[in-house]
């Protein structure tokens, strides 16, 4: 066997060229995932919106792609309940027959100083962004398909520390450890495992609570001198689930317009 042979052997006997791609994606509803969505429908796939509260935006996100000739359907599940994920993971193989990319976009942002930070919030933020992911990624683990990816979340705070974001950004360096564990977990299955961590991206997580002259300053740290936007983070998610980006595993891609 050449070494080209040797390289391509596993991808060409595990990819039927044929079968339809599926994707789920949390967080579906709005901001980066809802973006992702429409940007993997483009590429062909199926794809499973995964949303918590926002059911209607959940069903245009839906429409969006329908409207398109795509195939998509809005499944509610709070990430952080077993149950509930398996649900959605269930919707995924009955109506689309299996899956080969899960992006888990939702998630939650809570600012606080750590001296004043409630211990709720703390709690709150920490279920949905550390177990959510842990319990999306054991499905994921469980029921990917050989040739698939799968994108997590963090965020560039990690590296910039930016002061307020304490609680936020611990919950984001668990999804870097646990993204790049499973990524090494799962040696032998021909899966990815990336995280990406955006800057500011103009979306509600980011805007809410914040005045014009604080976004601004946000706006203006990046040499690029703007704010991401959703479709600026999809085109990244977008090259790690195509084949393109499948030797890209266990990294986190700080999409961020070069904030440092
Ligand atoms: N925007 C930024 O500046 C930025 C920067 C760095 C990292 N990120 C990360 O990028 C990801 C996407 O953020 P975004 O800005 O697009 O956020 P967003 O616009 O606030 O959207 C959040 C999404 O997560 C869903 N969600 C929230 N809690 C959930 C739960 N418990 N179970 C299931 N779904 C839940 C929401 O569903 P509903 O609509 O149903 O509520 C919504 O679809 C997040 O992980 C965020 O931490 C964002």
């Amino acid at each position: 066997m050449s070494i080209q042979e040797a390289a391509t052997s596993r991808t060409a006997l595990d990819q039927p060229a044929d079968r339809p791609r599926v994707a789920v994606v949390t967080g579906g509803s709005r901001g980066i995932g809802r973006e992702t969505v429409t940007r993997l429908a483009a590429d062909g796939f199926a794809v499973v919106v995964g949303y918590a509260g926002n059911r209607d935006l959940a069903e245009a996100s839906v429409k969006e792609v329908t409207a398109d000739g795509g195939r998509a359907v809005a499944v509610q599940a709070d990430v952080a309940d077993e149950q509930q994920v398996a649900a959605l993971f269930d919707t995924a193989e009955s109506e689309f027959g299996g899956v080969d990319v899960v992006v888990h976009a939702a998630g939650r942002l809570y600012l606080s100083p750590v001296a004043d930070l409630d211990l709720a919030e703390l709690d709150a933020v920490h279920r949905t962004n550390i177990r959510g992911s842990f319990v999306v990624a054991q499905q994921t683990a469980r029921r990917i398909r050989s040739g698939g990816a799968m994108v997590t979340f963090s965020t560039s705070v990690v590296g910039l520390a930016f002061p307020g974001y304490g609680a936020y950004s611990a919950s984001k360096s668990a999804i870097e450890a646990l993204t790049m564990i499973l990524a090494r977990e799962l040696r032998g299955r021909d899966v990815t495992v990336n995280a990406v961590a955006p800057g500011p991206t103009a979306t509600d997580l980011f805007l809410e609570g914040k005045d014009e002259e604080t976004i601004a300053r946000l706006a203006a740290q990046p040499p690029l001198e703007r704010l991401g936007t959703p479709a600026d983070i999809a085109e990244v998610v977008a090259f790690l689930a195509s084949p393109a980006g499948h030797w890209v595993n266990g990294q986190v891609i700080r999409a961020n317009g070069g904030i440092i």
